[in-house]
């Protein structure tokens, strides 16, 4: 093909300019930087610059690097006039979920804005006065010539501002009821989600059409509806997508987000695309799922519909490509998580010697290792590996306030029948007691109650680590500080967990280390956890320490998600003995079954998310042609 070809296909795909940032953190400098030039040009005009504001776990680290460049580089707002998108309705300015609280929180109270500047929806005002306040925002939008620049999240269903699908191309600022999967999307601010608001203030879909400029972010899990709001048709059902007829908007997202667009899930659809093992694999197994035959089976007519003929004419024979992809995904499925002793296998995922081997398994929160890699976790072990497990965080946060009572009653009623001095647990309890009868949604709790969950959840970890056949030492508890906010929203990583983690590394030098992946998740707990992992391994390598050389990285996906199939670089499967022997292992962790607070958007419980994924990568594997077991769990190997 020849590029210019390349182009034109490109944008018969793409309806809107997408710009792809390797992490959000990159992606969010870039908008702060479109930002400041606006809020800098206009300043040096004598004129006002007019924005609209986003807010959900989107924009902030946009407004992080916003007010960086406030305090480092002189960026004043004093020119600068704001109009938020949204608020929640009915709920109070200072509580803490409202978007009053969290762009005072983010931007408003660390820059020189003026005050009188900031416009956000009153979700205060009785009922009946809510559509002239709706009335009077289009209008002072407007009598300010409109606004210059507007940002933009997206939903997960595809709103933009909370318009959700089906509102109309016409709307305007007014009040609105939130989709089902909003709320839900949404209840990890709150406890739970019956106390997500129904409603909300909304501007409309014609209010943000009217802005001269708009940028649209996305970070990692919104790769399908950012594909389908910038591939697909304009429909008021994907409200992002009609964007499309806005004359400059650019959307800016990470590389996650943007896996489905066709560019990068099919690039031999957009253009030439250099034909590695990886990219091969790809392009076949998708075929292979999307045909529903399995890989052996595809023939050159199915590589010349499926836009691959390209691939034919540089590889050669179509079956000689589906046994190369085959064995490729056959290699990677064993039983032997650690390498299998005294085996040559060069295709292996892992190394046969050293055996046994020293097996660290990192675990965001206390229950991560069982729910996301229980079956490999136990085969370790039964296979003789010395595992370890550094549970990261405390988890303390999805801990419920019954469950701190319940045990504290169980500790003062132990304490009286062996006869040993209860007055202390009894004052605890009592003033636990008294603290949660009185205590609103938002209230961080106090640093016994805080300790007392932590240690709940430290006792479940311990009984899996026992259940699976690990002495308790072990266990390694790192209660990493950055976690310790007793809010859902967490500090970043900071030093100490750094040097915590590298000191834990260096006293057990394992040669495997297995931690969750969510490479995508924005400012979540695992994606810190992360961070830390890779920071700490970087530094011991850049010390020279030898061992970190012979250590394998694999990544598991944390609690929802799962590998691209094509991806997957090592595939343990279980049988329907050791899928419920897992089962068993997840329940230990009792306070997290049932009602669990900060639960976020999925309702189903820990141990049927895990059955689901690890049943549905089985089926895949046999879909595509390959042995079928009753499930699989799934890694990728990081190279560093
Ligand atoms: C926020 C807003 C919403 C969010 C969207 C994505 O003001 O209007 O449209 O942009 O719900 O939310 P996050 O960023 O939390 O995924």
């Amino acid at each position: 093909m020849n590029s210019k070809l390349d182009i034109d296909l490109t944008d018969s795909f793409e309806k809107i300019p997408v710009k792809i940032f390797p992490t959000p953190k990159e992606g969010s400098a870039f908008v702060a930087n479109e930002i400041a030039r606006l809020i800098r040009e206009k300043q040096a005009k004598g004129e006002d610059c007019i924005l609209g504001l986003a807010t959900g776990s989107t924009p902030i680290s946009m407004y992080a690097e916003l007010v960086r460049l406030h305090k480092e580089e002189g960026l004043s707002f004093k020119n600068v006039i704001t109009f938020n998108l949204d608020e929640y309705y009915p709920l109070e300015r200072e509580a803490f979920q409202s978007y009053w609280s969290f762009m005072h929180r983010h931007l408003f109270n660390q820059v020189d804005i003026d005050p009188s500047n900031i416009h956000i929806p009153n979700g205060e005002l009785p009922k009946d006065e809510v559509k002239k306040h709706c009335q009077k925002y289009e209008q002072m939008i407007e009598a300010l010539g409109g606004i210059d620049l507007q940002v933009l999240g997206i939903g997960g269903n595809g709103h933009i501002g909370f318009n959700e699908p089906g509102s109309s191309i016409f709307s305007k600022t007014r009040i609105t009821s939130l989709d089902n999967s909003t709320r839900i999307a949404n209840s990890y601010e709150y406890q739970n989600i019956s106390q997500v608001p129904r409603m909300a203030i909304t501007m409309g879909i014609s209010t943000i059409m009217k802005a001269k400029k708009i940028l649209l972010m996305a970070w990692g899990k919104k790769a399908s509806i950012i594909a389908r709001s910038v591939e697909g048709h304009v429909t008021e059902h994907i409200p992002a997508s009609i964007l499309q007829q806005h004359n400059d908007c650019l959307f800016v997202i990470d590389e996650t987000a943007a896996t489905d667009l066709t560019r990068i899930k099919s690039p031999w659809l957009t253009g030439e695309c250099e034909w590695t093992p990886q990219m091969i694999k790809r392009a076949v197994v998708n075929m292979s799922l999307k045909l529903q035959k399995p890989v052996l089976s595809l023939t050159t007519h199915d590589y010349n519909e499926s836009g691959l003929s390209d691939l034919l004419v540089e590889k050669g024979d179509a079956y000689e490509i589906n046994l190369q992809v085959y064995y490729m995904l056959r290699d990677g499925i064993t039983g032997w998580p650690g390498g299998k002793p005294n085996a040559v296998i060069p295709q292996h995922p892992e190394r046969s010697s050293p055996y046994p081997k020293k097996s660290l398994i990192f675990s965001p929160h206390p229950d991560d290792d069982i729910i996301s890699m229980g079956g490999t976790f136990m085969r370790l072990h039964d296979q003789g590996h010395e595992v370890h497990v550094a549970y990261q965080t405390s988890g303390n946060i999805a801990v419920t306030d019954e469950f701190v009572t319940r045990f504290l009653d169980f500790a003062v009623g132990f304490e009286d029948m062996f006869g040993i001095d209860n007055k202390t647990s009894q004052q605890i309890l009592n003033d636990a007691r008294k603290f949660l009868a009185t205590k609103k949604t938002n209230d961080r709790d106090t640093s016994a109650i805080r300790a007392i969950k932590g240690l709940i959840r430290r006792c479940e970890a311990k009984a899996t680590c026992r259940y699976v056949g690990l002495t308790d030492d072990k266990a390694h508890f790192q209660n990493l500080p950055f976690y310790e906010t007793g809010t859902i929203e967490k500090k970043p990583m900071g030093e100490e967990d750094v040097q915590l983690t590298i000191e834990l590394l260096r006293r057990l030098q394992p040669q495997q280390i297995f931690c969750a992946g969510d490479l995508a998740d924005p400012h979540g707990t695992h994606k810190v956890c992360l961070d830390i992992i890779f920071e700490s391994i970087r530094r011991i390598k850049a010390d020279g320490d030898e061992w970190i050389n012979d250590c394998y990285v694999w990544m598991y996906k944390g609690a929802w998600q799962e590998w691209d199939i094509a991806e997957i670089e090592m595939a343990i499967p279980m049988s329907p003995d050791q899928a419920m022997k897992k089962r068993f292992g997840i329940f230990i962790h009792q306070s997290q079954k049932d009602m669990v607070p900060f639960q976020g958007s999925d309702s189903r419980e820990f141990w049927q998310r895990a059955e689901e994924r690890n049943s549905n990568t089985a089926n895949l594997y046999a879909a595509l042609g390959l042995t079928k077991y009753a499930a699989m769990e799934a890694f990728v190997r990081w190279h560093f």
